[in-house]
């Protein structure tokens, strides 16, 4: 089965082709943040007016590219969760096609997505495993036992991990979105000059709280401004490293008690941060201590993309699902909402 994916929750146009025999024959990304970074963050308005602009002519370049003209056999979209206004494009885009094409159509959680995005990869998870959710929405521990079989087991009381990255980059004047600059200043940054807390580390419990650390982060950007009203940029680097090493520890510290909790012996992580490169080798290292692994996708099927929706919308039709013909989206929709589905040959 040949499945067109499309993605547009945000700030992202993705859209891919996923076919169950070969695998992944394309996808095409769009990012709009050159749209966005000017207000410092996504403003939805406009977020929905590129991907009405970006879909159709991204759809037709990945169909010639893929020489798949012809050939989709069913389309997935976004269903849920992220901007009213940009999933609409996407749901509607894909419904439209699939009518046109009289093939079936699937709504796709787009967390779920993130999830089983580590599945296309050669070195793929069986399951069951734990999987850590951290992307510029969400921070959430998930106890995974097959598809569609989900148990939060702790999540962000505030800010989402990439919500945290996004804000210390602004205090420091870096662009939208931040995770990317912050983890490259932090390779410049000293060790040691600052020490940031870890926030809800010293009690039980699987939840995150990200927003005090930002208050810190704040606070020692202030504490250090120049006439410019900024660190200096070793200074700013410092801060970087410092901040990074805070979540990072965090995260690794709750993913190890998440494991323990399950018994499980392996992790994913998946969505935008999970491509943080010092989280993947402190996560690394911290988990061959304990004979577990961790299991994550390649960079640019970390952060949001077409092959997710279409990979995770192919595991729910090839079990016979399918959308009808109302074209629903959601802004907010929790991952247990979703129905179990057994794990398919
Ligand atoms: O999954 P994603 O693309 O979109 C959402 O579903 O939210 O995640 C975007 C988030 C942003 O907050 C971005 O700053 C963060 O992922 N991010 C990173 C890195 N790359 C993207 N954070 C830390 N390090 C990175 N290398
Ligand atoms: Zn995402």
């Amino acid at each position: 089965m040949r499945v067109l994916g499309i993605e547009s929750s945000c700030d992202e146009t993705g859209v891919a082709l996923y076919d169950s025999e070969l695998g992944l024959l394309g996808h095409e990304l769009y990012s709009q943040i050159d749209v966005h970074s000017e207000y410092g963050g996504v403003v939805p308005e406009l977020a929905s007016r590129d991907h009405v602009r970006k879909l159709i002519p991204l759809i037709d370049k990945l169909l010639k590219d893929c020489k798949s003209e012809q050939q989709v056999d069913a389309v997935a979209y976004t269903e849920g969760p992220g901007l009213v206004g940009a999933l609409m494009v996407g749901a509607c885009a894909g419904r439209a096609l699939a009518y046109a094409w009289k093939v079936p159509a699937i709504g796709v959680h787009h967390m779920e997505g993130h999830l089983l995005a580590p599945l296309l990869e050669d070195n793929a998870p069986e399951f069951p495993f734990v999987a850590l959710l951290v992307s510029g929405g969400h921070t959430q521990l998930v106890q995974v036992e097959a598809i569609g079989k989900y148990q939060l087991l702790g999540e962000s009381l505030d800010d989402a991990a990439g919500e945290a990255f996004d804000k210390a980059a602004k205090m420091m004047d870096l662009d939208y979105p931040g995770g990317p600059h912050i983890a490259r200043l932090a390779e410049l940054g000293q060790a040691g000059r600052f020490k940031f807390p870890r926030p809800m580390c010293d009690r039980p419990g699987l939840d995150f709280s990200f927003s005090g650390l930002k208050t810190f982060t704040l606070n020692t950007v202030e504490a250090n401004k120049q006439e410019n009203g900024l660190p200096d940029d070793q200074c700013c680097a410092d801060i970087a490293h410092a901040f990074q090493e805070a979540v990072v520890d965090t995260l690794v510290i709750k993913c190890r008690r998440a494991l323990e909790a399950c018994s499980y012996q392996r992790l994913v992580i998946a969505g935008g941060v999970s491509a943080n490169s010092r989280l993947r080798e402190k996560l690394e290292a911290a988990l061959a201590k304990m004979g577990a692994s961790v299991f994550y996708a390649r960079p640019e099927l970390c952060t949001d993309n077409g092959a997710m929706i279409a990979f995770a919308g192919y595991q729910r039709l090839a079990a016979g699902q399918q959308s009808d013909l109302s074209v629903q989206v959601k802004a907010r929709w929790p991952m247990q909402e979703l129905t179990p589905l057994e794990v398919q040959a």
